[in-house]
Order: structure tokens, then C-alpha cells, then sequence
């Protein structure tokens, strides 16, 4: 079953055409890995998708509900907007538990107060941090922080969740157990995911399917086991060998 459907997407806040894709369907219960050099338009490409940066035209089809891109009221923006979470490289952590972290977004959302101890306190474990429940979220390590993140947004039941670069900041220990809490949710949930990476062994361990943004075009995209082995285009081959400059 496709889960999202982008179509004819023009991303241009300036002169300059920043995204432009033509036809994109992605499955549900799939890991997808977003690459390519710096400045290509991955991040752009998510933001597009959880509605924070808006086409100059294009639709987006969300789990069936079909979406214009240029036209979104608030309303509409934010419903949509709910069925989604976001982890950006560097977590914000509010000054207060790591449990109120978690909690934030159900409160917002007005879901009782057992409830949201029963799905924090099952977020935390997920992550491994029940035991920091009470803990400033200030003083955590930059790996618990960014899987405190990864529960702030798992505690939301996403249907789709969007990652950008979440590991760049991580010692090669925390990467493997983020990644591991990223399968863990997969598996758990059957979450889609769609994951922004710089590193093309992470693209391999975790995703479905690989997806290679250049210059702000899907370039190619495919299974990963094909997109490693016989990738098509020249862009490609140049960048997984390592010859693309950025
Ligand atoms: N709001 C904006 N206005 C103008 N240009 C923008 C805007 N947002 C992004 N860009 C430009 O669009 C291009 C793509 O940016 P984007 O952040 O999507 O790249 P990226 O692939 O995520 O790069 P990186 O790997 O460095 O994070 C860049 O050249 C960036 O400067
Ligand atoms: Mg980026």
C-alpha cells in the first residue's frame, strides 16, 4: 500500500528551484534512506513532506488524503502535521525531566494524564531510558538526548516518521544503539521512516529502499541492495565511489 505520493513538487522560495520531483510513491512499513552531498535538498525534501516549507506547486497524497501543497489552511496543515514527527540533528530539550519532555506533545494534544504515563513511560522504555524518567533532561549525554527525542516523537504514534542526519552528532556507540532503537520502533510499530543520513553504511544497515537526491532531484531511487550493488546512473556510481565533490 503506498503511503505518501508526491507529484510535480517545485520548491523555489527564491529565484534559485531548490526541489523539484516529478512522481514519488512511497510504501508503508518501509525504511527509506535519504542521501546525497551537502546543499542537494534533503532536508528541503523532508520539510516539504511534514509540511514546514510549502511548494510553489505540487500535491502530496497522505495515507488517501490527497493534499495541494500551496493551498493548506492552518487547520488542515496541523492535522496533518499531527500524524507526523520530526528528529533534526541537534535535539532542543526543554529545561525540565526528561519524563515532561516525552509528555509535552500528548498535553498539547489534551490526553489524560494516565494515559500519558502509561505511553511515556513505554516510549522510555523503548529507548532505554525509563530509568532517566526523572532526570533533567538538561544533563543527559548527546546520545540519551537524541533517544529522548526519538521518544518524544515515538510517543506521538506517528504514522510517518522523518529523521534528519539524528546521528551526526553521535560517537560510533550511540549511533549503533540509535540505530538499533530505530529498528526496535520498526519492528514494534511498522512506523514508516524516512531517515536523512550523510553516512551510506547507516543508508545500508536500516533502510528498505535508498533514495539519492543531487541538485535538488531524485536522481535515483531503489532497493538497497541495488542502489549499492548496480547503481544506474553516472551521479551515482560517482558518489557512492566517493568522487562527488561537496
Ligand atoms: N528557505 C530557503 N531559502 C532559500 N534557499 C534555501 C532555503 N532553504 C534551503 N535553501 C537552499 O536549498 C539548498 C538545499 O538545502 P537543504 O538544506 O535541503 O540541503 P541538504 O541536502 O539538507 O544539505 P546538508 O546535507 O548540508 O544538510 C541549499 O542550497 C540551501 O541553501
Ligand atoms: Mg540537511
Amino acid at each position: 500500500m503506498p503511503d505518501l505520493q508526491l507529484q510535480n513538487i517545485l520548491v523555489k522560495p527564491g529565484t534559485k528551484e531548490i526541489l523539484k520531483l516529478e512522481q514519488l510513491t512511497l510504501m508503508e512499513s518501509q525504511i527509506y534512506a535519504i542521501v546525497g552531498p551537502s546543499g542537494s535538498g534533503k532536508s528541503t525534501f523532508l520539510k516539504v513532506i511534514n509540511l514546514l516549507m510549502k511548494p510553489v506547486q505540487g500535491k502530496m497524497n497522505f495515507f488517501g488524503q490527497e493534499l495541494s501543497l500551496p493551498h493548506l489552511s492552518g487547520s488542515g496543515r496541523l492535522l496533518v502535521q499531527r500524524e507526523m514527527a520530526f528528529v533534526a540533528q541537534k535535539p532542543v530539550m526543554f529545561q525540565t525531566t526528561v519524563f515532561e519532555n516525552v509528555a509535552m506533545g500528548l498535553r498539547y494534544r489534551g490526553i489524560d494524564r494516565l494515559t500519558i504515563r502509561k505511553r511515556v513511560n513505554e516510549a522510555l522504555e523503548q529507548v532505554g531510558l525509563l530509568g532517566s524518567a526523572g532526570q533533567a533532561a538538561h544533563t543527559l549525554s548527546g546520545g540519551e538526548a537524541q533517544r529522548v527525542a526519538l521518544a518524544r516523537a515515538l510517543v506521538l504514534k506517528p504514522k510517518l516518521l522523518l529523521l534528519d542526519e539524528p546521528t551526526s552528532n553521535l560517537d560510533p556507540k550511540n549511533v549503533s544503539i540509535f540505530e538499533q532503537v530505530t529498528r526496535n520502533i520498526h519492528q514494534t510499530f511498522q512506523t514508516t521512516i524516512l531517515i536523512v543520513t550523510h553516512h551510506l553504511h547507516q543508508a545500508r544497515r536500516l533502510a528498505s529502499h535508498c533514495l539519492f537526491i543531487h541538485e535538488g532531484k531524485l536522481v535515483e531511487m531503489a532497493d538497497t541492495d541495488s542502489f549499492f550493488q548496480t547503481p544506474k546512473t553516472e551521479d551515482l556510481k560517482a558518489f557512492l565511489s566517493g568522487q562527488m565533490v561537496y
